[in-house]
């Protein structure tokens, strides 16, 4: 008799495993891979820019100073324009340019120079050995004195980064990137 009952057992039990077995599964899937799609939605966020990418971004360091857009005031991500830079009055128009005398007071000689070409530049020209080292106005080898200051009544400097509003304002100048706009005396290698 016990057998009889563990035999029904055991029969029932496989039929439930053969029915589990067979029976057709579900219509579950796993969800797509979207990654790549997220990635790329990013980097559409990205600005484009007009220069190289630097070696950093490249191999994946860095991009810090990479510029985006926003807050206030920003409008769809675009670089704000650089001011524009200030025009050397050596590409003035030709005819824009006037001519002045320039009394060199150590050599005790007067030459004329032009509104569009720097005071060591033409009296060099003129055969005068005047100091100078950088040309670019970050020294102060090419130092001179103008009597009858400020210096910026008599010149305009471009892009001078040496001398200080009130060095200028007492009569020093950078004859290295001095333009003249009016006739003075010049005493040459002279510095505060
Ligand atoms: S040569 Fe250096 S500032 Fe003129």
């Amino acid at each position: 008799m016990v057998d009889l009952v563990a035999f029904g057992i055991a029969a029932g039990l496989v039929s439930v495993f053969v029915v589990l077995h067979v029976a057709k599964g579900t219509e579950w899937e796993s969800n797509p891979d979207i990654s790549q799609d997220i990635l790329e939605t990013r980097a559409a966020t990205v600005p484009e820019t007009s220069f190289p990418e630097p070696m950093n971004r490249s191999i994946g360091g860095g991009g810090g100073a990479v510029a985006i857009e926003g807050g206030e005031g920003g409008e769809g991500g675009e670089l704000e324009e650089a001011e524009p830079e200030e025009q050397s009055p050596a590409d003035m128009p030709e005819d824009e340019v006037e001519y002045h005398e320039i009394e060199l007071a150590k050599q005790g000689e007067t030459i004329e120079i032009a509104s569009n070409e720097t005071i060591l530049d033409k009296a060099e020209d003129e055969g005068f050995d005047l100091p100078y080292a950088c040309r670019q106005g970050q020294c102060v080898s090419c130092s001179g004195f103008i009597p009858d200051g400020p210096a910026e009544d008599h010149v305009v400097h471009y892009e001078q980064e040496t001398f200080t509003d009130e060095e200028m304002e007492e009569g020093y100048t950078l004859t290295c990137v001095a333009y003249p706009i009016a006739d003075f005396t010049l005493e040459t290698g002279e510095a505060p």
